[in-house]
């Protein structure tokens, strides 16, 4: 069996209800959703899709007191990012967003800048952090959005996610919060926060299946937004213009059922462990694997030194040979799984000061146990020798 710490990518394995209810789905639900005569599969589809979309307004604190239809599907988070990028700006707006950024940030921006859109980046510190006094200057020069990823997917590095709410609600600037890694590992609460889009992938943190992902919307914002996609919503047939009302504004064409059967399985596992239980324990492991990171020879961390206002997600590199090459002694030898490289998050390396030569990320997970952090611990400090 080989030992799993690629979990920022995505986590692995699911908790065993999300594939068997992916399997029921399709072997004995499978309706379209709301494209249908009113058979007992088609409520039963309707029922699924009702009752995940109400988990996670639940879930997420969303805005008009957990109001579901202000919750939308998407594929991915990349895909609700773009949804959000390309529905609410436009030529001559200004968007400001930091250097710890994923690609799917940082891409998609940069094609708008080029199409008129101004583009801010605000530098983050060496460990990653951005220093909220940096945002509240930059926006009082004014600006139309602040996008913001809650965690590093390279280093796990938090921001305060609380103290930049603040400055962009004090400032009036929609905030837009990429929750790509915190989703299920750290507590969210949009309507607190007045988050105007959170947006969420629902195969890592939240341990469903990957294609499944979405927007918690502010219902202002929401408005705002031109949808990415028109079409076929099995709502409002008699029109030929896309409906006004949400969720069905954002969601056109067949969704991900499978995927979202999954997803709500997954959701269902999450309310029982609880986050709170989840986050203790990958804190462990993070600790245990931090402290013995620390002790390789010749080894550059980097990021946070401890394991305060971090997700248990480190990037490192050893003198004795590149992380590509560390990878690949790793999976041959010992059967790790990693991922060196950059990670989709060119600027978030320059940030750090691993570009261009990247970094080996090491991620656990809910399921990682103790003594394969020892074997991983193992493994590097022979690779290390
Ligand atoms: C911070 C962050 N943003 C965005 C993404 C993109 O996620 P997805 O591929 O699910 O759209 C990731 C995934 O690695 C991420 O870690």
């Amino acid at each position: 069996m080989s030992v799993y710490m690629n979990n920022a990518a995505t986590t692995w394995p699911k908790p065993e209800p999300v594939a068997r209810a992916m399997y029921d789905f399709l072997a004995s639900g499978g309706a379209n959703l709301a494209r249908g005569s009113a058979s007992r599969r088609d409520l039963e589809t309707m029922d699924l899709v009702g009752d995940v979309r109400e988990r996670l307004a639940r879930f997420f604190g969303g805005h008009e007191k957990g109001d579901p239809r202000y919750v939308t599907f998407s594929l991915n988070v990349t895909e609700a990012l773009n949804v959000i990028f390309r529905g609410f700006l436009r030529p001559g707006m200004a968007v400001v967003t930091t250097s710890m950024e994923h690609n799917a940030v940082v891409r998609p921006l940069r094609r708008l800048e080029e199409e008129g859109t101004s583009l801010t980046i605000l530098p983050c510190d060496p460990r990653g952090r951005l220093d909220p006094s940096l945002l509240r200057e930059r926006l009082r020069e004014g600006a139309d959005l602040f996008v913001l990823s809650h965690a590093s997917n390279l280093c796990g590095t938090v921001q305060d996610l609380e103290a930049v709410a603040e400055i962009c609600r004090d400032a009036s600037v929609p905030l837009v919060v990429d929750a790509a890694q915190t989703a299920g590992l750290l507590p969210l609460d949009a309507a607190a926060l007045d988050v105007a889009a959170l947006c969420f992938t629902g195969h890592k943190g939240l341990m469903g299946p990957q294609g499944t992902g979405g927007i918690v919307w502010r219902p202002d914002f929401a408005r705002a937004c031109r949808p990415l996609v028109d079409g076929g919503t099995g709502s409002r047939s008699h029109e030929e213009r896309q409906p006004d009302m949400l969720p069905d504004k954002f969601e056109s064409g067949t969704p991900n059922l499978p995927g979202l059967a999954g997803l709500r399985a997954a959701l269902i596992w999450l309310e029982k462990e609880g986050v709170a239980s989840i986050r203790r324990h990958e804190e462990v492991l993070g600790s245990r694997l931090l402290e013995g990171l620390r002790a390789l020879p010749g080894a550059t961390l980097y990021g946070l030194e401890g394991t305060e206002g971090r997700l248990p997600v480190f990037a490192l590199n050893l003198a004795s040979m590149d992380n590509g090459t560390l990878a690949a002694e790793l999976t041959d030898r010992w059967e790790i799984e990693s991922r060196p490289g950059l990670h989709c998050a060119p600027l978030a390396h320059r940030t750090l000061g691993s570009f261009p030569q990247g970094a080996l990320r090491l991620s656990p997970g809910y399921f990682t146990e103790e003594a394969e952090i020892d074997l991983c611990l193992e493994g590097l400090s022979e690779l290390a020798r």
